[in-house]
């Protein structure tokens, strides 16, 4: 049994979490939270300057703490960073707290939706090298959740139907 009843995305970078989260959230007729936005905005900078001027350590306690502070509240569809999964404190108040679902893609997918973001530190540069590489570093990070589902292979509307058909179990 959950403490609160949420619906948490987690996955890589560009598998589709904020436009997910976005119809979700309209759906259920729930509250739309994204951590990137709520960290952008109470720092005043964007993701990009935060990992510039204060580094990824700073940026991923900040991000505990969105995510911590979040899942205070319920009925709300949540999508969080591609990295709010490494910690384990987060991956626990995740699960503690909502139905977890990961998005996954495949490489190409997952290239062609970033390549012209420029708010993604981590894959800045060569993109396709950075983003394999941390891909394959990652490969497991995202296990942890109970439900998968490929957005490469499955349309926007069918994996807003099989979420809100978890939720229902
Ligand atoms: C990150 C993913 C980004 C953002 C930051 C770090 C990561 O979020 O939190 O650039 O470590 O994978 P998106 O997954 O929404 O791009």
């Amino acid at each position: 049994m959950k403490n609160k009843n949420n619906i948490i995305l987690v996955g890589f970078m560009g598998t589709g979490k904020s436009t997910i989260a976005r119809k979700l959230a309209q759906h259920l007729n729930w509250t739309l939270v994204d951590t990137d936005q709520l960290i952008e905005s109470s720092m005043n900078m964007s993701v990009n300057e935060i990992f510039q001027k204060k580094g990824e350590n700073y940026f991923r306690a900040i991000e505990s703490k969105a995510i911590a502070d979040t899942l205070q509240a319920e009925k709300q569809v949540v999508s969080t960073g591609g990295g709010a999964v490494l910690l384990e404190k987060n991956r626990e108040i995740m699960l503690d707290n909502g139905l977890v679902v990961t998005l996954k893609a495949d490489l190409q997918t997952i290239i062609q939706r970033v390549e012209k973001d420029r708010n993604r530190p981590l894959i800045k540069g060569d993109i396709h090298f950075n983003v394999k590489a941390l891909l394959e570093k990652r490969k497991y990070a995202y296990d942890f959740a109970p439900i998968h589902i490929d957005t490469s292979i499955t349309s926007v509307g069918d994996t807003i139907t099989q979420i809100a058909q978890y939720l229902e179990k």
